[in-house]
This record gives structure tokens, C-alpha cells and sequence, in this order.
């Protein structure tokens, strides 16, 4: 047996089994023979076979290096298979194909990210943190599912992403963005060896998983000069690079962790789509397990807790999924996360520093909150020089001075928190808290609500409380006016061109002014413009949201929303009309009552009435019998003329029902271009299909 060369020797070090390697190099003698053979005997005719060959070759040792663990070539091999295919491509440009590994090297720029709306919404997780969380989730599951079984996993710290193939083929990568609509980063994730360009099958697929940098590759990259804060903020960073050389060099990682689509495939476990996942080329995660009971879970979340430093990459926690697909669905979700799954985070890191100042700082609701200056301490990897302190009672409870020091802690992206004081470092010269009772900024006196720790500015025209209120109003799930960040509200605020809601509405009529403000232009107003006018046609619960009437979140919204249909039976409303509803509780109730008997709330919505913002709810505004009424409707594709939103918002105007998966249940399946597998199970299930033309020609109807 020949001695294997000392780099094949590294590449195996993860191989165990002697076995392996032994068959592994009569594979690879037998691999450079051919090789050899095939490169003398190439013929000008031949090359284009040889491109798929040796994309062929390439791609089994990825499979077998990323995905198995067991690799079969040498390095050296490895880089003579690329460098042949590199040298062939770049003789004969026309020859390249798009899932060539040779653009893992990177070199693709663009210009700018461009939106990507995900079939189904990029959901995140709820989070326990400690064992009565988990009984409690456990307990949660288990009113529904009477003998749930979970898999524990590892929750590798990184950034989410969806990776769409078609025939087998990479052709799309996007961030999760708000859930909704992420970025497409499709020319950064092929630079990513871990993530397959082909699949080991010519079939339709979304998966979706986490791209991370491993601590090795983090460290490398700030001794080289950079100063990232964590592998999880370095690998966010390199993601978010137009020139994908960037990425390129920046040596990402991927796993991959769920299946969106299961059904599609004919699999009904969590742990069956995994190992399909595997099967296809992707790299899962080898660390999870199966858990029959919460002990085992708890014994689990023990060992990664004390593995976690031995592990080549960061994770912040555990995450738990219940197994069966059937009972996941029968579990179902809540607005934001998967009712089917939790994460475990692990405590948060803790450090000591001292409380050079207690400030405060005004809400939009006027609620004022003590905050901690802190001498800036690095934890968890970014730097931090303030804390929340809440409120007074939360401040006297633990007794925080000024000149303390503290114990400060930061989970994941939470605003850091103060733990304890370290009375043991006191010298006597720490001041005691005062609250202060006076707004910080319009100087009204302050006042404490019944029952509540919280303090608050009741002054209408208190400048920080209006300005919060304004930058709300603009925010993604108010009126979602894009383009204003906190500095342009506040500044365009001190200039006197936004002082309430309706100003937002005779904004144009400074566009001169303002396109001479520093940092603007004809063009970033003139967007902001438009952005604008848009937002007159959102449907009502953005705008009862966007107007931060106490305890309406956007829940709340929607339920009024929907109940009320329009602004003026809200007015209307007596308290009882409200607290009727179901999930509206007597303190929401009261709440909405009051602010709409205020006479300058009545003021506002008159004016906003009067610049056309429209005060009704979109979604159901059609009671008339249409083509879409009480019918089941899925989109698939890529549509020209809306997103996924606006078109799901049209089809609910007019009485149809949205839903994302293709049953026997959906009435019309939606197709706009590179529609995938949704269209082929509708075709196989003969549901119509109604092409982007069709849908439009009968929206046209009403
Ligand atoms: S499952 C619908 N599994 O954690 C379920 N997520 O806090 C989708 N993450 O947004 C998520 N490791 O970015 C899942 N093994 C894992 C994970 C994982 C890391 C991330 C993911 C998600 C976030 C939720």
C-alpha cells in the first residue's frame, strides 16, 4: 500500500475508520490514472465533455469532503481538477456553465441587492431560557400532541438563508430579511463550498439553513486587519459584499436545517427531511438528537453547554423541534414563530463595569426610563456603554448608583442589562437614585400611572415624545414609509418641516428646501415622496398602529381593524362595543376608547382624512360576489407586476382566501414565471393555473 501524501493525510483526519482510507486511496490512485489518461487523449472536440467531467469530479469530492466528512482526494488533486477547469474555461469563455465551481472564486459584482419575496415567510423562533420554559413548552405541545417526539439541535450563530434550486441547479440564495421579503445574495452563496451549486438530483427544491464564519476562519480574518465583533456580525458582513471576491476570501460555512416544502417530497419527519437534505448535497448539522422525554433534552442542552468552547464554530443555544410533520402542522404557528419549535438560548455572558451616569430617555408614549451610562465594556463580542434600567422600581429594587459597579449581561441582540451591584467595590462615594420627576426634555412634571412602575410625560407637545411618535409612524409595520431614519425625522423636526403626523402630507410643498439639506438630493426626495404618497392607501390596521394609541400593537390592530372595518365605527364604538371582542381585554378596550373621545386625536384623524389617507380596511372591502370569493388561492413564481403581498392583499380584497401549499383544497393556483414544484403538483392535482395575464384580466373586472 503506498503512503498517503501528508495533506490527503490532514484531509482525512476526520476519518476514522481505516478501512475508509485504505479504499479511499485505491479510489484516488485509481481517480489520478484516469485523470492522467483522460488529459493526454483530450481532442478540441472533447472539451466540453471534459468541462462536465471534471465539474463531475469536483463536485463528488465536495460532496464527500462537506457534506459525508470523508473525503477521497488530496488537496493537490483538488486543485489540479480546478486548475484544468479554470484553464479550460477561460480558453473557451463559451464553454463555461453557470454552476461551474470555479465561480466559488467569487468575481461577480452587482449593484445593488434586490429584493427577494420568499414563497412561504422566513419565520424565526420563540426562546425559553431556562428549564421551567421548557416544561412549559413542553407542556404547551403536549395539550395538542399527546406523545410528542422532539430532535434537539444545535442553534448555530449565524444568519439565515433560503437557497432555491431549480433542476437541480442553485439559481437562488436570499437573507431572511423581515421575514417576508429578504436580499438576494445568490452571487455571494456560490463562493460558499459548503453550499452545493448541483444537487445530486435534477429536482426542484427550496431548503433553508444558516451561513456562519467558524472561529477559526473569524480570528484569521480581524489578525488580518478587520475588527468584527463576532464570527456571526463577520459572517453578516461578508454576506452583505457586492463584489462576491469578498465573500469569496472570506471562507463561509453553511448548514442547512429545514425543509419548507416537506410534502412535496413525500417526507413526514423532521428528521427524514435531514437526511434527505444530506442526501441531495447539502451540509446538516451531524450534532442533533433524537429526545423522547424533556429529561433527555435537559441532559442534552447539559453537554453542548460544556462542548460549546470545543466546537470549530459559535452557537447561542438549542433548538427543539417537534419531529413528526403532521403534528407540527396540527401545532401551526403564531404570527411570528412556529408553534412546533423553540430555542434554548444559553445565558448570557456577564461583565463588570461602573455606572458612570443615570440618564433618562422619553418614549413615544411618553414613558420615561432610566438608562445606565456605562464605562464601555466588550460583551459577547460588541461594545457596550449603556443599559436599560427600566424603571424606578427596578433601579431602587437593586439598588444601582451612580459610581456602582455592576454586573452587565447581553443575550444575543437584547439591550443589555444590569444584573447586580457589586456592593463588596463600594467606597462611599456612590449616589443614590433619584427619579427624576420632571420630563428630561419639556421639563413637564412627570406622572406615575396606578399600578404601574412606569413614569410618564403626559404633555402632548412634548418634543422627544412627538418626534418618537413620527419616527413610528413611518416604521415597517406602521405606514411603512421608507427612507426616514431616526436622524432625518428628528432633524427635519428641528426644522420645523415635521411636527405632527399630517406634516408628512405638505412635505412636497418643501421639497425645494429640503433637496438643499445636506445629505439629500433630488432623487432621495423624491422617493421619500413617493413613499409617502403611497402610504395614503394602506389599509386601516397600519394606520391605527401608526398612531401609538396605548397597548395597540399590531395584533390588536388587526383585530380592530377587521371588527370595525372603519375609522368612523371606532369613534363610534362605546367602551362595551370594544372589550366585546374577542382577544381584546377591558385595558386595550379603555385604551382605544379614550384615545378616540381626545378631542386633538379627533383633530388628527380629521386632518389626515382631509390629505386622502384612507381610513378603511382593504382587506374584505368587497362584499359583492366576485370570482375570488370563499375561493382558496396560492401564488407561485415570480410576478411582474406586484410582490406576493400586494397580490395576496387584492385577492383577500375581493373575498379569496391565500394560503402557500398546494392541496386538494386550492380552487387556483397563480403562476408567475420560474414557477417550480407548486405548479407541477397543481398540474398533477388538475387545479386551474391561471398565468400572471389571466390573474390580472380578472382583477380587471372589479
Ligand atoms: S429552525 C421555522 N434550526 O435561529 C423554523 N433555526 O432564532 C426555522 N438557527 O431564524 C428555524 N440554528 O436563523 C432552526 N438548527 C436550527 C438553527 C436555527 C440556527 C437560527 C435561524 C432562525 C433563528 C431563530
Amino acid at each position: 500500500m503506498e503512503i498517503p501524501p501528508p495533506t490527503l493525510m490532514k484531509r482525512m483526519q476526520n476519518v476514522h475508520n481505516h478501512k475508509t482510507i485504505e479504499n479511499s486511496i485505491v479510489f484516488i490512485n485509481s481517480l489520478i490514472k484516469k485523470t492522467n489518461i483522460d488529459i493526454i487523449n483530450i481532442g478540441d472536440n472533447m472539451i466540453e465533455q471534459r468541462i462536465d467531467e471534471l465539474i463531475k469530479l469536483i463536485d463528488k469530492a465536495n460532496y464527500e469532503y462537506y457534506t459525508l466528512d470523508k473525503p477521497t482526494i488530496t488537496d493537490q488533486e483538488y486543485d489540479r481538477y480546478m486548475q484544468e477547469l479554470q484553464t479550460l474555461e477561460e480558453k473557451h469563455p463559451e464553454l463555461k456553465r453557470e454552476d461551474s465551481p470555479t465561480s466559488r472564486v467569487g468575481g461577480q459584482v452587482i449593484d445593488e441587492f434586490k429584493k427577494v419575496t420568499h414563497e412561504l415567510p422566513m419565520l424565526s423562533l420563540g426562546n425559553v431560557f431556562n428549564e421551567d420554559d421548557i416544561m412549559a413548552f413542553d407542556e404547551r405541545i403536549k395539550k395538542v400532541i399527546s406523545t410528542p417526539e422532539y430532535v434537539a439541535e444545535l442553534k448555530i450563530d449565524g444568519l439565515s438563508v433560503s437557497l432555491v434550486y431549480k433542476n437541480g441547479k442553485l439559481v437562488k440564495a436570499a437573507t431572511r430579511g423581515d421575514g417576508v421579503t429578504g436580499e438576494d445574495i445568490t452571487h455571494n452563496a456560490r463562493t460558499i463550498k459548503s453550499i452545493p451549486l448541483t444537487l445530486t438530483k435534477p429536482i426542484d427544491i427550496e431548503v433553508r439553513g444558516e451561513i456562519y464564519m467558524s472561529k477559526a476562519s473569524f480570528n484569521k480574518l480581524n489578525e488580518n486587519g478587520e475588527n468584527f465583533a463576532n464570527p456571526r456580525n463577520a459572517a453578516a458582513g461578508s454576506v452583505r459584499q457586492l463584489d462576491s471576491k469578498i465573500a469569496a476570501s472570506r471562507n463561509l460555512d453553511c448548514f442547512i436545517y429545514h425543509l419548507p416544502d416537506p410534502e412535496d417530497y413525500n417526507i413526514h419527519t423532521h428528521n427524514n427531511a435531514l437526511k434527505f437534505m444530506k442526501e441531495l448535497g447539502f451540509v446538516t448539522n451531524p450534532n442533533n438528537k433524537k429526545i423522547n422525554d424533556i429529561k433527555e433534552l435537559l441532559t442534552y442542552i447539559d453537554y453542548w453547554t460544556k462542548e460549546r468552547p470545543n466546537l470549530p464554530y459559535e452557537i447561542d443555544g438549542i433548538v427543539i423541534k417537534v419531529n413528526n410533520l403532521d403534528d407540527q402542522q396540527k401545532l401551526g404557528f403564531t404570527a411570528r414563530n412556529p408553534k412546533w419549535a423553540t430555542a434554548y438560548k444559553f445565558p448570557a455572558e456577564e461583565v463588570l463595569t461602573k455606572v458612570k451616569n443615570i440618564i433618562f430617555t422619553v418614549g413615544r408614549t411618553g414613558q420615561v426610563t432610566p438608562s445606565a451610562d456605562l464605562e464601555p465594556v466588550r460583551v459577547m463580542g460588541s461594545i457596550i456603554s449603556r443599559a436599560t434600567l427600566h424603571n424606578e422600581d427596578y433601579v431602587t429594587t437593586k439598588d444601582i448608583r451612580v459610581g456602582d459597579i455592576v454586573s452587565i449581561k447581553k443575550a444575543g441582540d437584547v439591550i443589555p442589562e444590569v444584573v447586580k451591584v457589586i456592593e463588596d467595590r463600594r467606597d462611599g462615594s456612590e449616589k443614590k437614585f433619584q427619579m427624576t420627576k420632571s420630563c428630561p426634555i419639556c421639563h413637564e412634571p412627570l406622572t406615575r400611572k396606578e399600578e404601574e412602575a412606569a413614569y410618564y410625560c403626559l404633555n402632548d407637545h412634548c418634543p422627544a415624545k412627538k418626534q418618537e411618535k413620527l419616527i413610528h409612524y413611518t416604521s415597517r409595520h406602521a405606514m411603512n414609509i421608507e427612507g426616514f431614519g431616526d436622524r432625518i425625522i428628528e432633524d427635519f423636526y428641528n426644522l420645523g418641516y415635521l411636527k405632527s403626523y399630517e406634516d408628512f402630507y405638505t412635505l412636497y410643498q418643501h421639497k425645494e428646501e429640503l433637496q438643499e439639506l445636506e445629505g439629500f438630493g433630488l432623487k432621495s426626495i423624491n422617493n421619500l415622496l413617493e413613499e409617502i404618497e403611497n402610504s395614503k392607501n394602506n389599509s386601516l390596521e397600519r394606520l391605527l398602529f401608526g398612531l401609538s394609541i396605548r397597548h395597540v400593537g399590531t395584533k390588536t390592530a388587526n383585530i380592530l381593524a377587521k371588527n370595525f372595518k372603519n375609522i368612523d365605527n371606532i369613534i363610534k364604538a362605546e367602551f362595551d362595543d370594544i372589550s366585546d371582542i374577542k382577544d381584546i381585554g377591558p385595558i386595550i378596550a379603555k385604551s382605544v376608547n379614550e384615545y378616540f373621545q381626545n378631542e386633538n386625536n379627533l383633530k388628527i384623524i380629521e386632518k389626515l382624512k382631509e390629505h386622502q389617507v384612507n381610513m378603511t380596511y382593504l382587506k374584505t372591502i368587497n362584499t359583492e360576489e366576485t370570482e375570488f370569493t370563499d375561493k382558496t388561492f396560492v401564488l407561485t413564481g415570480t410576478l411582474t407586476r406586484f410582490t406576493r403581498e400586494e397580490a395576496k392583499e387584492k385577492i383577500e380584497m375581493l373575498g379569496g382566501i391565500v394560503t402557500t401549499s398546494v392541496s386538494k383544497k386550492t380552487d387556483v393556483v397563480i403562476a408567475g414565471t420560474e414557477a417550480g414544484s407548486k405548479l407541477k403538483k397543481a398540474k398533477a392535482l388538475n387545479i386551474t393555473v391561471w398565468k400572471e395575464e389571466e390573474f390580472i384580466n380578472t382583477l380587471s373586472k372589479y
